[in-house]
């Protein structure tokens, strides 16, 4: 059934309007910003997107439909093998011949690791789902060497000793991937083969120069600040964009993990105001790197983790005591995360100048919009939100000159009720919007100063009067979005009827 935007709320509006001009552009919205992060952690490779034995699945072990729910989740690059799985990772151990693969001990998550699935099926999985893939060294108990290593097994044309070992192992050409992590959260102690900044830059250095000495063409992600509560947060970023300067560090990461543990949703859904000034801080942390070093090339920002994750925190949700793909992080969403999800991605399109790619951490069971179980699988609410702007992805981010009311949240200061981003790609206007009003429906206007709307092209809306909502085994499609019909055109101006606490997403046609 479709829903109708015009409710009849008309007691409870508020007014919100954004003004938009088709020549006020950010920056190109970068396909990448739709990224997924895949992790050798509890059953997200193991009984996730590797089960040769369901029935289900295809000769690479991957289940026909979970293959479906990815493809139309929209992911357009995915990085892997972690994560803090990957500060242990020895990454020969997953080539080859699967019966002389090691099955070792990991130490990130406490588990045991078959290495039946590596490399190879890796990037043969991102064929099948038309991701690019992106990998992750090991630069906590690897060598730059190691790390120089894997680069030449995935990228080069035969000839050479690995480049020949990955031909051995049945790839003849090149694995051809484009964007390579250096490390991971190096910064936390937590960390396997964590160090202070300086010999971080040491190792980082060490192996950015043999990798882009392997292969010219990829493109390097240094490790910046774990958290903005991390006790070296801006100044670790900045020494390393320092350290390796723009050709050494094209990206610098920024990971951020959210949630509602307060159990105060205003100030929950108020916290991509924060995410926008971690976005800027690293920013300026760049920009102040790049003018003082005058190359007139800067770093620019990697959001390769990001989402909700406060619920599956316990020890018994991290700790896998030695077991094979053991349930962990095993998160369950509501629709107020849905909420949150959205605007996260909406900050990175209001950012679209600067970052430019960025992985929702993770994909399957883990902290994941998708669940399994032997019978299905499940689509949670963020799932949604995910696929409503991907699914509307390409084009020009537009700058916003918006009026609305706003909020003081606990401890978040002013917020405006509006969240909301804007991207043009030729005559279309695609437009997304959350209201954070949690009782009010909000009359929202659209307005293009040099290009009126003429015709509504289709939307969809994601809403519910219960922001604990969640999709189940048994209700798996409680919390789904719904075809929005009803858009008002007045003057060239598109009217829309936001209900409280509720996402939309909508294609105009611009005359
Ligand atoms: O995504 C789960 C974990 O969160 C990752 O392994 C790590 O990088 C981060 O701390």
């Amino acid at each position: 059934m479709a829903f109708s935007a015009h409710i009849g709320l008309e007691n409870d509006l508020t007014k919100a309007t954004v003004n938009l001009h088709t020549k006020f552009q950010i920056g190109t919205v970068d396909d990448r910003i739709f990224g997924g992060f895949l992790e050798h952690l509890g059953r997200h490779i193991y009984k996730g997107v590797y089960e040769p034995d369901h029935p289900l699945s295809d000769n690479d072990g991957l289940r026909s439909d979970l293959r479906d729910a990815l493809n139309e989740l929209g992911v357009t690059i995915a990085r892997y093998p972690g994560g803090n799985f990957a500060s242990g990772y020895h990454w020969e151990n997953g080539v080859g011949d699967r019966s002389s693969r090691p099955t070792v001990r990991e130490l990130a998550w406490q588990s045991t690791e078959t290495n039946h699935f590596g490399t190879n099926e890796f990037v043969h999985l991102c064929k099948k789902l038309n991701w690019q893939p992106m990998l992750a060294v090991n630069l906590g108990t690897g060598s730059p060497e190691e790390a120089r290593n894997w680069v030449e097994y995935c990228n080069l044309d035969a000839g050479t000793y690995y480049a020949d070992q990955r031909v051995q192992n049945g790839d003849e050409a090149p694995l051809q991937v484009p964007v390579w992590c250096l490390g991971n959260e190096m910064d936390g102690p937590w960390q396997l083969g964590h160090v202070p900044v300086d010999e971080y830059c040491n190792r980082a250095q060490m192996a950015a120069k043999m990798m882009k000495d392997c292969d010219p063409s990829i493109e390097l992600v240094a490790c910046g600040s774990s958290a903005p509560r991390m006790p070296t947060y801006v100044e670790w970023d900045q020494h390393v964009m320092r350290r390796l300067g723009p050709d050494l560090a094209d990206f610098i990461s920024l990971h951020r993990y959210v949630g509602n543990s307060e159990g105060d949703s205003e100030d929950y859904l108020a916290i991509t105001k924060s995410v926008e000034q971690q976005i800027e801080s690293i920013d300026a942390a760049a920009r102040t790197v790049a003018a003082r070093q005058d190359t007139g090339r800067r770093t620019y920002l990697c959001f390769d983790e990001w989402n909700v994750w406060y619920r599956a925190r316990t020890r018994k949700d991290v700790d896998g005591a030695g077991k094979f793909a053991p349930p962990l992080l095993d998160e369950t969403y509501n629709f107020e995360d849905a909420l949150v999800v959205a605007m996260f991605l909406m900050s990175f399109i209001r950012h679209a100048d600067v970052v430019k790619i960025a992985n929702i951490a993770q994909l399957v069971n883990v902290i994941g919009p998708i669940k399994t179980n032997s019978d299905g699988v499940l689509k949670q609410s963020i799932y949604h939100a995910f696929r409503m702007v991907s699914s509307r992805k390409g084009g020009q981010a537009l700058r916003q000159a918006i009026s609305c009311d706003s909020y003081t949240s606990t401890s978040h200061g002013e917020v405006p009720y509006l969240d909301s981003a804007a991207i043009i790609n030729g005559d279309e206007l695609k437009f997304f919007a959350v209201n954070r009003n949690l009782t009010e429906a909000m009359d929202l206007t659209i307005a293009c100063a040099d290009r009126p709307s003429s015709a509504f092209n289709d939307g969809e809306l994601l809403s519910d009067t219960d922001l604990n909502a969640t999709n189940t085994w048994e209700s798996p499609t409680h919390v789904v979005s719904k075809p929005l019909s009803d858009v008002k055109l007045v003057n060239g101006q598109a009217h829309v009827e936001l209900p409280p606490q509720s996402f939309l997403a909508l294609s105009l046609q611009l005359g």
